[in-house]
């Protein structure tokens, strides 16, 4: 069937491209040169590749990437002869020195174009921890704060035809006013930690695109650059028999609304669809799922069924080497654990993973909550921390908009119950209904009140979300593990709760009683307990235990035990099973949830 729809008056049901439309979807399906490989660094504490001595910005810092011209040329610096590290890749695994290294580092990069006269060039960056500065040909490009979410520059100007060369300034120092702010519960990766592509593309290209299911595929497509309106688009999803002739309006979007009965998504049955979009030559293909995800009363329906999101917490670090994750294959390898654990769920902690987790996600059936890293004490009175919050949700959006298994948004991590932070994560959690009404939206809570044997909810910021997430510990930083299965909940939301956060820490091989701190014993019998307590808890819907595997803290310092690492997985940095990982595949395997 051929159709040429355009149900303008659907606009204000699909969540319309918002000002972050820029940023361009499914960059890896884009033609592209990648800028992946042996970049040349210079590792510079005092900045002086960009200060001088007056603490004034250099005209000829070391962006410009000078070369000696003559033999009395003064120079202090050579990228082609400085050290090399791998990109993508944090350097605190690369080299031993820039371990607990926070501060700059330069990065460079010589690279041939081809360049064409009728294309676009976009440099995309999947991420850079925390603010990059990109230079190209000697040039300022544009800068990025962040240190989670792609951003891009369109370099069409600055790219020469042949040879070029591109700087980036990587600093990863941490303070009071970033988001996350300077205490954090994980290791500070710096650098360009996730792919780099110079994008080649027409004139006017698609540089968006939303699909989404509500008792019938809808969405949007939106094009970008010169000739934007009145354009045809095509759109199909050929197991469907769907095949859409769109008509773009008078700013380049077109929506459609297609009837229609697809097979839906389920973590036990992850159908995905081959999208395939054209115009003007350009060809994407994306794979998609289609389902539903509501709330109601207590209970939360996917596909209209109430579910129970058996889960595990996870921190963006490789499961076989030391260092963030960013691999296909090491999305593979981490949600295969957590299959085997008997997961249909997983709380990707605590800002926004690489986008290969998201696409494995998909593939391999795993309910994901999504997270920016709003954590602990930023400085929620600050204009400039919000709009920078707002910025890294906004691209986190942007970029998983299309993943059927993200179904929940979350705004925060254990943030001060107070009302400067509650309208800074109100706002939050309005912009995140705004740019995408079809998912929940949540955050992980740890206020509670009540005393031994009765405890609450007790965080006004429960009333503004779908899905209250509640961080808490009893048995490890609260109440003795014994104590925990007597502990009775009440939550005045009639909402569904999922305990984010519960665990204990153990050394894996460490074995006493079950009383013995730091043993898999202890850790088991905490799990054991923390189960039996919320079995009791009828507004449960799910969990995700703290957490998967070991993940490197500096916080961590005890000797022989910790040794800056965080001991609470279930599993040990090495991927080796505690005892606590069957107290949990047991309770998974053997659940059977009524509503
Ligand atoms: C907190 C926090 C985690 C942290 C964990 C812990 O709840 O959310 O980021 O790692 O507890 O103390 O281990």
């Amino acid at each position: 069937m051929r159709y040429s729809v355009s149900f303008a008056f659907y606009l204000l049901l699909i969540s319309t491209p918002a000002a972050y439309a820029d940023l361009i979807q499914n960059a890896a399906a884009r033609e592209h040169i990648s800028l992946n490989g042996q970049w040349n660094i210079i590792i510079d504490p005092y900045e002086n590749g960009y200060y001088n001595h007056r603490y004034e910005e250099h005209k000829w810092g070391y962006f410009k990437n000078a070369k000696v011209q003559s033999p009395s040329d003064l120079i202090e610096y050579n990228f082609s002869l400085s050290e090399k590290i791998q990109v993508p890749g944090d350097w605190n695994s690369q080299q031993e020195k820039l371990f607990l290294y926070e501060g700059t580092v330069w990065y460079q990069k010589d690279f041939s174009v081809k360049k064409k006269s009728d294309k676009r060039y976009l440099l995309h960056f999947g991420a850079v921890n925390y603010q990059a500065i990109v230079y190209l040909n000697g040039e300022k490009i544009g800068s990025h704060e962040g240190g989670f979410t792609p951003f891009q520059f369109d370099v069409s100007e600055h790219l020469k035809d042949g040879d070029n060369f591109v700087v980036v300034k990587v600093d990863n120092s941490r303070e009071h006013d970033q988001v996350p702010t300077v205490n954090t519960d994980w290791w500070n990766y710096g650098g360009i930690t996730r792919p780099v592509r110079l994008l080649e593309l027409n004139s006017t290209y698609i540089a968006d695109y939303h699909l989404q299911y509500d008792d019938a595929i809808n969405g949007w497509v939106q094009l970008a650059g010169k000739a934007i309106a009145g354009k045809s688009v095509k759109l199909e999803i050929p197991e469907l028999n769907v095949e859409l002739d769109l008509k773009t309006d008078k700013n380049g979007m077109a929506s459609f609304l297609e009837k229609g009965n697809p097979e839906l998504w389920y973590p036990n049955k992850p159908k995905l669809y081959r999208v395939e979009l054209e115009f003007d030559q350009e060809f994407i293909v994306d794979e998609i799922g289609f389902r539903t995800i509501e709330v109601s009363g207590e209970n939360i329906l996917l596909n209209g069924e109430s579910i129970f999101l058996k889960g595990i917490s996870i921190h963006e670090e490789a499961p076989d080497r030391e260092g963030r994750a960013w691999t296909e294959e090491d999305a593979r390898k981490t949600l295969s654990w957590a299959k085997e654990l008997g997961c249909n769920f997983v709380r990707l902690a605590h800002y926004p993973h690489n986008e290969k987790m998201l696409r494995m996600a998909d593939k391999m059936g795993l309910l994901v909550w999504a997270e920016i890293p709003v954590y602990w004490t930023v400085q929620f009175e600050n204009e400039q921390v919000y709009n920078n919050a707002e910025n890294q949700l906004s691209e986190m959006i942007n970029r998983d908009k299309n993943r059927a298994s993200v179904v929940l948004w979350s705004v925060a991590n254990e943030t001060p119950n107070n009302k400067t932070r509650f309208k800074f994560l109100e706002r939050l959690v309005n912009r995140v209904r705004e740019l995408d009404s079809s998912r929940l939206v949540t955050a992980a809570m740890d206020t509670q009140t009540g005393k031994n044997k009765l405890k609450s909810v007790d965080d006004p910021f429960a009333k503004i979300v779908d899905v209250i997430g509640v961080n808490q510990y009893c048995g490890w930083y609260s109440d003795k593990p014994e104590s925990c299965a007597g502990i009775r909940w009440e939550s005045p939301y009639k909402k569904p709760v999922i305990i984010s956060e519960f665990g204990a820490g153990a050394l894996y091989g460490n074995h006493a009683q079950k009383n013995a701190r730091w043993t898999e014993e202890y850790q088991a019998e905490v799990y054991k307990q923390n189960l039996r307590m919320i079995e009791n808890m009828s507004f449960v819907r799910g969990i995700s235990p703290w957490i998967l595997k070991d993940f490197r803290s500096p916080r961590r310092h005890l000797p022989e035990i910790q040794d800056f690492w965080n001991r609470k997985g279930v599993l040990s940095e090495k991927g080796e099973r505690k005892l606590a990982w069957k107290v949990l595949n047991n309770f998974y395997e053997n659940l059977n949830f009524k509503e």
